[in-house]
C-alpha cells in the first residue's frame, strides 16, 4: 500500500491581484523538494493567469470553491469546468467560510465534491470544528460525521485530499496542541479506510488553521500529517517557501 504523497497547498482566500503573481513565481522558480506536492489556490480571477504563468512549473493550479452544476443561472458563481478550462488542477471544498459563511451543508459539499470529479479536478475537502464543539468535546464526532457526509462514494476511484481545519484555528493565529492534531488525523484516517478502503489509506490528511515557517516542521512531523492547508502564510512566497521545506525535511 503506498504511503499518501504530502502537499502544501495556499489558499489566497480574497486576497491577490495580478502583482500578486510575482510571489507564485518566485514560489515555483524555488528549488522545492522533491516528493511534495505544492498548490496555490488564488481567486477565480488569478486562477487562468497563475496557470498560464506556471505551466509546465511544479506548482498546482487550484479554485477555492466551484457550484455543483456545470452552467447555468447562478450568479457570481463558477463551476468546475469552468476552473479545469481556466487550468485548475484542484479544488478546495467546504472550507469553514464557505460551510459558515454561506450555509453550506455537508450534502452540498458532496455535491461540490461530484462536479469536481465530472471536470477532472482533485477535490481537497475541508473539515473541522468549532470552539463551541471543541469545549463540548464534540470533536471527534463532528469531524468524523463530516468526513462521512462530505465525500460520495464515487471518490473511492479518485484522487481526492482532506484537510482537517479547526475553525477557531483558522487566522486566529492559535492551533490545537500537537496531541489533539494527531487524535483528530487518526480518527479521519480510521474513517477514510472504513468508507474507501485502500484508496481511504493512500489519501493525504492536510492540517489547516494557524500554519507558519515557526510551526510547520512540528505539525508536519506529526503521524497522519500529509501536508498543511495554508491561508495568512501562503500569500508572502518566503513564509509559504518556509512551510514547504519544512515538508520537505519530514
Ligand atoms: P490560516 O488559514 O492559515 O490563515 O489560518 C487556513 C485556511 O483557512 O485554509
Amino acid at each position: 500500500m503506498s504511503a499518501p504523497v504530502p502537499m502544501i497547498a495556499g489558499n489566497w482566500k480574497m486576497h491577490g491581484t495580478a502583482a500578486a503573481l510575482a510571489e507564485a513565481q518566485q514560489v515555483a522558480g524555488a528549488d522545492l523538494p522533491a516528493g511534495v506536492r505544492v498548490a496555490l489556490c488564488p481567486p477565480a480571477t488569478l486562477v487562468e493567469r497563475m496557470s498560464r504563468t506556471l505551466q509546465g512549473g511544479p506548482v498546482l493550479v487550484g479554485g477555492q470553491d466551484c457550484h455543483p452544476e456545470p452552467q447555468g443561472a447562478h450568479t457570481g458563481d463558477v463551476s468546475a469546468e469552468m476552473l479545469a478550462e481556466a487550468g485548475a488542477k484542484l479544488v478546495i471544498l467546504g472550507h469553514s467560510e464557505r460551510r459558515a459563511g454561506y450555509g453550506e451543508s455537508d450534502e452540498v459539499v458532496a455535491a461540490k465534491v461530484a462536479a469536481a470529479l465530472r471536470a477532472a479536478l482533485e477535490p481537497v475537502v475541508c473539515v473541522g470544528e468549532t470552539l463551541a464543539e471543541r469545549e463540548g468535546g464534540k470533536t471527534l464526532d463532528v469531524v468524523t460525521w463530516q468526513v462521512r457526509r462530505s465525500l460520495p462514494e464515487a471518490l473511492s476511484a479518485r484522487p481526492f485530499t482532506v484537510a482537517y481545519e479547526p475553525v477557531w484555528a483558522i487566522g486566529s493565529g492559535l492551533t490545537p496542541s500537537l496531541g489533539d492534531i494527531e487524535e483528530v488525523h487518526a480518527a479521519i484516517r480510521e474513517t477514510l479506510v472504513e468508507k474507501f478502503g485502500e484508496a481511504g489509506a493512500r489519501t493525504a490528511i492536510l492540517y489547516g488553521g494557524s500554519v507558519k515557517p515557526a510551526n510547520a516542521r512540528e505539525i508536519l512531523a506529526l503521524p497522519e500529517v500529509g501536508g498543511a492547508l495554508v491561508g495568512g502564510a501562503s500569500l508572502k512566497a518566503s513564509d509559504f517557501l518556509g512551510i514547504i521545506g519544512a515538508a520537505g525535511a519530514r
